[in-house]
């Protein structure tokens, strides 16, 4: 780390009516009359902090005892071979966000004694494939999992749970549980009942802290801490960022203000919120930021139960992969999006770009630049046409890729949603909308409980041919 005193930054310029026009812009005037608005949300915020679902606030300041035993235990797990998470949702995203900033970029490809821990495999879906896939990998002798869920009832974790634990158990008898770390909620669950009998390692989730703020929790620490990252770094910065997003004044409070733009944004018909770093490090980043914002935001109700569904569709762009893909679309279609630029001041590596092929002017003029310049300078390319077609776009920069910095940008987004939450007066810590789905896998499985379910399920209204093509 160059220099603590650093902060992220966060550049809202191209917000603004006085860089991308009158029409897409915020104006100043517009900015000014919220400001009642975010105050009003910053004081719900503070009086709220840590309490509820607001647990994960907490978490920088009071995990001490936690992180002896998550260090203590991840020094014997590091000596695996491999080392996988089996959870979904937030019990995933953290972890992988984290192992993608925080880890060489083809860390598995890795000599193990290139490697500071075991391969790391985080299987967040329930494809048949990929699982008997993952199978044909491990060498279960020297393999350890970490079964994460927060309810401990999740369908794909405990399926996989199941799928695992019957492998481990027929080849090591009672040794199995040597192999299996839980992560999950102290009190509630079923994980928690089948860990305590079965005798395995638990860490715990606090109560006030949902899947997708669990990051900061055991859930993204311990494979953090496995694969040698410096979690007392991630949490210091954590809790240097929460520092700068308690202050009052609307101007200096990053996140708040930050959540205040993307209020006014939303109004202004800005449905889409891209987020696109221009490093490969961060790309998995955006896929935790996608899911925070997405389903912490998209409500149908409000605090007063009244309709509103509200939210912005959060979409994970890559930059400069998709300068080749979506920024055609983002520079010439509908003016229903904000992309947020996120970038690094300096790459962990620095890379020249050779001479050769001099006689050919479109690519001699690359000789000599570095693949550092060349990212950067398209970077700068992007916002400006984006700019120049008036189109929203913000910029949010850290000074360098390692775990302080990763730290504040986490911490950042987390209270961007919590602000953001409280100026849509809606609940940002549940997610009513995905327990359809949930009782309706039940009741197609068969699930004690679900018999009503069930009927209804048999009774939806059946498919037309006529709307079917191919046999
Ligand atoms: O953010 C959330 O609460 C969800 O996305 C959960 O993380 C996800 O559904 C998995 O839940 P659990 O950790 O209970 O298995």
């Amino acid at each position: 780390m160059d220099n603590v005193k650093e902060t992220l930054r966060f550049d809202y310029n191209n917000m603004m009516e006085s860089y991308i026009g009158k029409k897409e812009g915020i104006s100043e005037k517009e900015l000014n009359s919220m400001k009642l608005n975010a105050n009003e949300a910053h004081a719900k915020f503070k009086i709220n902090r840590g309490n509820g679902m607001l647990g994960w606030v907490d978490l920088p300041y009071n995990q001490n005892l936690v992180i002896k035993d998550i260090l203590l235990t991840a020094k014997t797990v590091r000596k695996a071979e491999f080392f996988v998470v089996l959870g979904i949702g937030g019990s995933a995203l953290g972890p992988m966000a984290l192992f993608q900033a925080l880890c060489h970029i083809r860390y598995n490809d890795l000599k193990r004694s290139k490697r500071r821990g075991p391969k790391f495999f985080v299987e967040d879906n329930i494809d048949p494939e990929r699982m008997q896939s993952l199978l044909d990998v491990l060498d279960l002798d020297r393999t350890v999992f970490n079964v994460v869920t927060k309810s401990g009832s999740t369908s794909e974790t405990m399926s996989q749970f199941l799928i695992i634990s019957d492998i481990l158990k027929n080849k090591y008898g009672d040794d199995y549980r040597n192999h299996i770390i839980a992560t999950t909620d102290e009190v509630n669950g079923n994980l928690i009942k089948i860990a305590k009998a079965e005798g395995f390692k638990c860490f715990y989730i606090p109560a006030g802290v949902g899947g997708r703020f669990s990051v900061i929790s055991p859930v993204g620490l311990f494979p953090a801490a496995v694969l040698g990252i410096n979690i007392k770094l991630l949490l210091k910065g954590c809790a240097d960022m929460d520092k700068m997003c308690r202050k009052n004044s609307f101007e200096s409070n990053p996140a708040l203000i930050a959540a205040t733009l993307q209020i006014l944004a939303m109004k202004k018909g800005k449905n889409i919120s891209v987020m696109m770093p221009y490093a490969d490090s961060l790309k998995l980043m955006a896929d935790w930021y996608c899911q925070l914002w997405g389903e912490s935001l998209g409500k149908e109700k409000d605090f007063s139960g009244e309709k509103v569904n509200v939210g912005q569709t959060p979409v994970k762009a890559l930059g400069v992969t998709d300068q080749h893909s979506q920024v055609q679309l983002y520079t010439e279609g509908p003016f229903d999006k904000v992309v947020t630029f996120l970038t690094v001041d300096k790459y962990r590596a620095t890379v020249i770009i050779p001479g050769g092929f001099q006689d050919f002017s479109s690519i001699s003029f690359l000789s000599g630049h570095t693949l550092n310049e060349l990212i950067t300078a398209e970077m700068v390319a992007t916002e400006y046409a984006l700019t120049k077609n008036e189109r929203m776009n913000c910029k949010i920069s850290i000074p360098y890729v390692d775990e302080y910095y990763v730290g504040q940008l986490m911490m950042f987004f987390m209270l961007q949603t919590a602000y953001c939450g409280y100026l849509l007066n809606i609940d940002a810590f549940n997610q009513p909308g995905v327990e359809e789905g949930k009782n309706a896998t039940y009741a197609l499985l068969g699930r004690k409980g679900y018999e009503t379910k069930a009927t209804e399920l048999n009774s939806k209204k059946s498919k037309s041919n006529r709307y079917i093509i191919g046999k």
